[in-house]
């Protein structure tokens, strides 16, 4: 069956088939290989696009700009302190202008309702570039990162991901695996696991593609013969900064160490979202040493500049697949 993205928004990675998915991962490829080649391919030459976002970012940011300028498109950047979005017009009035203007929007923020509704009222493809709930542009990168460094295909791989698995990354990296054949562990504190009601979603997707889902509190248990040891931050954007000193005491168990990387597979990967704090060259970092005496979080800095670690492939494969994804929806 040929796959049709044309017109389709992307909110979250449930509302993708797994032929849906594994298309974006191919188109990504292809895309960054033109770019390898120097080949142009101003392919939505005459379209504009609108990046809305509520919530800071570099990656994502960056990627969709310098997408829409290799495909040809124009863009405009808008913050909630540069527009009128959220203090004197609401988001789904924007939504409505934008569409009137633009050929598609991205959207960073808080609710997933939000990003959902503007998706409704836009009647242009709308692209969640990170809620509280999902982060779905990001998942085409990493499961493209994961194909390129294996060179196989996805299916039967064993992800773990480490630590907050209750977050956004988290939570769109089970149902990412879970579409795509892989079996996810989360392995955290019953605490930050994904809601359960997510949870049960994504174990029956994962039992019909032929992968699992298991939650597990060891980390043994969890990392042994892992192809992919990924993590993310333990306090995410919104979150308050009185997380802190319970997520440190809780987490710390579930740093990705030297010893956590022995237990998987000997060519295991380490994979992150980033932002990443793995010493204490960020304002944040420095604050949590000297309040905490923590100078390393989530991942210590010899795995991060490890030879094992794929953050920076990753963070390049963002603008290749948000190339993917806008040409997949906004090309006739
Ligand atoms: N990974 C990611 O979304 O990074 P940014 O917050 O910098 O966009
Ligand atoms: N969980 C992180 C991801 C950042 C890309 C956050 O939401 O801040």
């Amino acid at each position: 069956m040929s796959v049709n993205l044309a017109g389709r928004s992307l909110l979250k990675i449930v509302d993708l088939t797994p032929e849906e998915l594994r298309y974006l991962i191919a188109l990504s490829r292809e895309f960054k290989q033109l770019k390898r080649d120097g080949v142009p391919h101003k392919r939505l030459e005459g379209k504009n696009i609108v990046l809305l976002f509520e919530k800071t970012s570099t990656r994502t940011r960056c990627a969709f700009e310098v997408a829409a300028y290799d495909l040809g498109m124009g863009v405009t950047y808008l913050d909630s302190a540069g527009s009128q979005m959220g203090k004197k017009e609401s988001i789904a009035d924007t939504a409505r202008v934008l569409g009137r203007m633009y050929d598609g929007i991205e959207y960073r923020g808080f609710s997933q309702e939000l990003v959902e509704e503007l998706a409704e009222k836009a009647g242009v493809p709308v692209w969640n570039g990170l809620t509280d709930e999902a982060h779905p542009t990001q998942m085409i990168a990493d499961m493209m990162t994961i194909e390129e460094s294996f060179g196989t295909g996805l299916e039967g791989l064993k992800l773990v991901f480490m630590g907050d698995a209750q977050n956004n990354v988290g939570a769109s990296l089970m149902a990412a695996c879970a579409k795509l054949g892989m079996h996810f562990v989360a392995c955290g504190p019953r605490k930050n696991m994904p809601r359960e009601d997510f949870v049960e979603q994504c174990s029956a997707i994962a039992a019909e593609c032929g992968g699992s889902v298991t939650l597990t509190e060891d980390v043994q248990e969890a990392c042994t013969g892992a192809q992919v040891i990924y993590t993310d931050i333990w306090v995410s954007m919104g979150e308050p900064d009185y997380l802190w000193s319970e997520r440190i005491r809780l987490l710390s168990p579930y740093r990705v160490t030297r010893e956590v990387m022995a237990l998987a597979a000997p060519d295991a990967i380490f994979m992150h979202c980033l932002p990443s704090y793995h010493d204490k060259n960020t304002d944040v970092g420095a604050q949590i040493a000297g309040k905490f005496g923590v100078t390393e979080m989530e991942v210590t800095n010899e795995v991060f500049e490890s030879a094992q670690s794929k953050v920076f492939d990753e963070a390049e494969n963002r603008m290749h697949s948000i190339k993917a994804i806008m040409y997949a929806t906004l090309a006739k």
